[in-house]
């Protein structure tokens, strides 16, 4: 069993065959987005390509069929949330609405200072995620939790004192986690980054098992929930 409570330095595949059967509540995960860029000029003046931005250099992408395989293993029964790209959007629809009959909620960051560029295209101003949950999955949560939305700016600030350049905001991520589990239960987000999930685990009292392949985001994500820990340490006093 992968220790709980801490963030391991590995690569997600093999380390969650380390993660015993039915053992996890909920998985929370933001794996490296497919998006489609110019690569070149092809046919119709662009040749598009799919490819995963800015995690080329340690990551092959998201296998989906081998990371279901293990996330419907693990855990106790499909509760998982997936932030993701228009592009991916299909593919996550097909599995867990189609094939495994899975309620879904649609969810959404929207940030109020975009990157000024459209072109031919809307403005790039929102971030998605899904929430999968098979029949008989609890919801829980308040009014507020519940929001489907989340809007602000992109985190400048964490970005930079983090080095993440996609660190996703803690408060969205805490709702999530609070609506989906109760104190105590095991989270598991194998594609860890900055360490959101972990940090958002550790402040609502439940238990988290983290992964991360690049070693600077590691151990600055371990930096960071150490950080928060020992502060949460001191309002105790
Ligand atoms: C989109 S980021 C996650 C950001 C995170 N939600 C946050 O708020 O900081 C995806 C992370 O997955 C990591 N990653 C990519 N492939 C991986 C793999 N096979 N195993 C573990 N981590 C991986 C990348 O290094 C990157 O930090």
């Amino acid at each position: 069993m992968l220790e709980i409570n801490k963030i391991h330095l590995g690569n997600a595949i093999e380390l969650l065959k380390q993660i015993p059967d039915n053992s996890i509540d909920l998985v929370y995960i933001d794996p490296p987005y497919e998006q489609k860029v110019s690569h070149g000029s092809g046919a119709f003046g662009v040749e598009k390509k799919l490819h995963y931005a800015q995690f080329d250099h340690i990551s092959n992408g998201f296998d989906y069929e081998a990371y279901f395989k293990e996330f419907e293993r693990v855990l106790k029964a499909i509760n998982i949330y997936i932030w993701h790209s228009r592009m991916q959007m299909f593919t996550l629809l097909d599995y867990f609405v189609n094939k495994k009959k899975c309620n879904f909620t649609p969810l959404r960051w929207i940030k109020t200072n975009p990157v000024p560029a459209c072109g031919n295209s809307y403005i790039s101003d929102s971030e998605y995620c899904f929430h999968f949950r098979e029949q008989g999955v609890q919801i829980y949560g308040t009014v507020d939790s519940k929001k489907t939305y989340y809007i602000s700016q992109t985190n400048k600030k964490d970005k930079a004192i983090w080095e993440h350049p996609t660190i996703k905001p803690l408060d969205f991520v805490k709702n999530h986690i609070f609506n989906s589990t109760q104190p105590g239960d095991l989270v598991l987000d194998c594609f860890s980054g900055s360490g959101t999930t972990a940090l958002a685990s550790s402040q609502l009292g439940r238990n988290f098992i983290a992964i991360e392949i690049d070693e600077k985001y590691h151990s600055l994500s371990i930096q960071r929930l150490e950080a928060d820990q020992s502060q949460q340490k001191l309002f105790q006093l």
